[in-house]
């Protein structure tokens, strides 16, 4: 089956063809950044309005780089939460009437799931069981996958998800919206040691998270601080150093929870450099076996909603004729 995917779930507009037997066709993507760097995070009905007018011609510029005209779509999934609702519905509005039109199945994609099963378009893919660290803007999630659908959540963050957390902290300091990935590109610079941050939440039982307390820690250290480039850059050092560390050691204590072997980090904080090589070298240790998107796939696209659908219509799943979607929608509530 070939599969036409939308994704409108946030900032991004992506649209994407995957081909159970050819694999991914193609994948395009339109970024909101500079629509809403000047407010300083997203603006949800800028989103939306942005949302209606690229989704159509990224569907014909996929379709012209996969070579397929419309009518060889043999299904269509589509992002239905959870995310921003107004955002959601263009995609969901488009992806439904086309199914409608074209006389093909849709379904209704979860976003969380997709990201998980980003790792599965990999020239390499895990095996299940396996044990998912999910990190993004609004997630932060350890599940357990026994299969494709079967997903347990064993511990969430009580407050801000991780990439939230880099977020409000590179906001804080002074390195414009979505900052994760400048606040990472800033602690290159930075030296070990200067600083210590705690490391929330991993003297207590349990795989729960909390990342709010580290930014507050960051705004009063930067306070203290003469705020010169180079204390900037140990300050972000040592906040990447925080949250990677702290992610260490939940995830080891999920896996060994579990008894698993394989650990599977997605979602945008997943294109992080120093979490990528510190699982490698932590699941090396322990003999197992690390997985991950690349990192242009981590972040929000439609290769992974593409991905997801094609496997929830192969297994017979359709959405009906009204279209839903979701601002909230908790993973382990979905159909196995
Ligand atoms: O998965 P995603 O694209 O959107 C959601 O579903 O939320 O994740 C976006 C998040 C943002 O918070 C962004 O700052 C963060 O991922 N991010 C990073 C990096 N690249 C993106 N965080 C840390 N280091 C990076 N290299
Ligand atoms: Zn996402």
């Amino acid at each position: 089956m070939r599969v036409l995917g939308i994704e409108t779930s946030c900032d991004e507009t992506a649209v994407a063809v995957y081909d159970g037997e050819q694999g991914l066709l193609s994948h395009v993507l339109h970024s909101q950044i500079a629509l809403h760097a000047p407010y300083g995070g997203v603006v949800p009905e800028l989103a939306s309005r942005d949302h209606i007018q690229k989704t159509l011609p990224l569907v014909e510029a996929a379709l012209n780089a996969a070579d397929l005209s419309l009518h060889q779509i043999e299904g269509i999934a589509y992002t239905a939460g959870p995310g921003l609702i107004g955002a959601l519905m263009v995609g969901a509005s488009l992806g439904r009437s086309l199914g409608w039109a074209l006389g093909v199945p849709t379904i209704g994609v979860h976003h969380m799931e997709a990201h998980l099963l980003a790792p599965l378009l990999e020239t390499n893919p895990p095996e299940f069981p396996f044990m998912g660290l999910l990190v993004s803007g609004g997630h932060t999630l350890l599940v357990e996958v026994s299969a494709l659908g079967a997903y347990e959540i064993l511990g969430e963050t009580l407050d801000d998800a991780v990439g939230e957390a880099f977020d409000k902290t590179a906001k804080v300091m002074g390195l414009g919206y979505p900052g994760g990935a400048a606040l990472a590109a800033l602690a290159l610079k930075g030296q070990k040691d200067k600083f210590h941050f705690p490391r929330p939440m991993v003297d207590r039982p349990g795989l729960d998270f909390s990342f709010s307390g580290l930014k507050t820690h960051v705004r009063n250290v930067l306070n203290a601080s003469p705020g010169d480039p180079q204390t900037l850059a140990d300050i972000a050092f040592a906040f990447e150093e925080a949250i990677v560390e702290t992610l260490l050691i939940k995830s080891k204590r999920a896996l060994t929870e579990r008894g698993l072997q394989r650990l599977v980090v997605a979602g945008g904080v997943g294109a992080n450099k120093k979490l990528r090589s510190r699982i490698q070298e932590m699941m090396h240790e322990r003999g197992g076996q690390a997985f991950f998107p690349r990192p242009e796939f981590c972040t929000d696209n439609a290769a992974q909603t593409a991905f997801a659908g094609y496997h929830r219509l192969m297994a017979g799943q359709r959405d009906g004729l009204e279209i839903q979607v979701h601002s909230r929608w908790p993973m382990d509530t979905l159909k196995k």
